[in-house]
């Protein structure tokens, strides 16, 4: 027998793995150390009362025979469905159909498991820096080539620097796919609809499809686009993720979706009866419970209590920025995202930045070349963490840099 040998192609540990047990290490070593995190983006927030009322309700319904609910439909209840359709797309006045949309447990698997609608020999553009996860999966797909120097050899890189405030241009070469996400993990870039407009144009040329990852939508606080389908043409070459773990607090409760749209078709397919087929055969569905949370962000109290626990996020966002900035850092992001960006000061690199913020400020942070070697030099910080918690981080990173 053989296994998937691209596995073997992959650095050992996923990004987020090698900073938890660095940090373990470092807990073990100083039992009395307090460690704030503000490395990966995991939020500290309770879930929003509406949320949990709804929670409860759903719960007394599997308690009773008439209410009981068992194997979940494959792509979501209809009453998710409608409220994810109205609450998220008509409002903006985008029409996607309930069929359009496959809800799940959370972006992270869909952005992965998308691949599986692709040939192995297309060739993906990301930009550089990036969300891990689109090129890990697609390594393991077969679709990386050869990790040489710092780069794998059959992915497209989109740069993306300073000087172009972290916003990548258009691919100058072929391209299938095309991963974006804004506003950006790990920069805090957000795209207007004019620069998101030209990357649905360049698709659709080039019959190439997106994969918009907007799990980060419900920061933005400007004109900017929350949806790729607000682009005119995108759902003939996009599919976009959403996710609940940042806009309401699931980071533990696990649920998103996927929008396919009926109009994508590639290679003669209709890539929206393909996932469907995938899904069916791959994935048994999201919990009755789950769902009847999430439709509850889509209520009025729900959706007020969101925006106010963004809001928080939002405030913690502005202190991080605000602070390093103060002690001469330069800073991106905080504005429509909950992630600050800055430069490793005096030439550090990324994870030196790490190991000094940890054991001499107790800060977990996340190195910017664990985004790709674009993130070098860079570093991210988050802001799920508490504003007392955050105020203290950014003092002793401030401390540590006014020496
Ligand atoms: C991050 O820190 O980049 C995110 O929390 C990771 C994720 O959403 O999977």
């Amino acid at each position: 027998m053989q296994i998937n040998h691209n596995f073997g192609k992959l650095q050992t540990s996923y990004l987020f793995r090698d900073i938890a047990s660095k940090t373990a290490a470092y807990r073990a070593d100083h039992p009395a150390a307090d460690i704030i995190s503000l490395g990966i983006g995991d939020v500290t927030r309770p879930l929003p009362a509406a949320v949990v009322s709804a929670l409860h309700s759903a719960v007394d319904d599997m308690s009773c025979a008439e209410t009981f609910q068992g194997y979940p439909p494959a792509f979501g209840y209809d009453f998710l469905l409608e409220a994810i359709r109205d609450g998220d797309f008509r409002s903006r006045g985008v029409e996607i159909e309930t069929d359009e949309i496959f809800v799940n447990d959370g972006a992270k698997s869909d952005t992965a498991n998308i691949g599986d609608l692709f040939g192995t020999d297309n060739v993906v553009a990301v930009c550089d820096p990036v969300y891990p996860v689109y090129v890990d999966a697609n390594v393991m797909s077969g679709r990386g080539g050869r990790f040489v120097g710092d780069h794998w050899t059959r992915f497209v890189y989109l740069t993306c620097t300073p000087e172009s405030d972290f916003l990548p241009a258009l691919p100058s070469e072929h391209a299938d796919i095309l991963c974006l996400c804004f506003p950006n993990n790990p920069t805090g870039a957000a795209i207007d609809k004019a620069g998101l407009q030209q990357f649905v144009d360049w698709a659709n040329e080039h019959d190439a499809v997106i994969l918009f990852d907007a799990a980060y939508e419900a920061f933005i606080t400007d004109d900017k686009p929350h949806s790729i389908y607000e682009c005119d043409g995108a759902k003939t070459c996009a599919i976009e993720f959403r996710s609940f773990s940042k806009t309401a607090g699931f980071t533990g409760v696990r649920c998103g979706y996927t929008v396919v749209p009926k109009e994508l078709v590639r290679d003669g397919a209709s890539l929206n009866a393909m996932w469907a087929r995938r899904q069916s055969t791959k994935f048994n569905g999201v919990p009755y419970i789950t769902q009847r949370a999430a439709a509850a962000v889509y209520s009025p109290e729900g959706a007020a209590q969101c925006r106010e626990t963004i809001a928080y996020y939002l405030n913690n966002a502005r202190v991080i920025f605000d602070a390093l900035t103060a002690s001469g850092l330069k800073c991106w992001g905080a504005e429509n995202s909950p992630y600050v960006w800055f430069q490793a000061p005096s030439g550090l690199t990324s994870w030196q930045l790490f190991d000094t913020l940890l054991h001499e400020a107790q800060v977990v942070g996340t190195p910017g070349s664990g985004f790709g070697p674009a993130g070098e030099g860079f570093f991210r910080l988050t802001a799920f963490n508490t504003l007392e918690k955050t105020q203290t981080a950014v003092a002793r990173v401030q401390k540590l840099f006014s020496n």
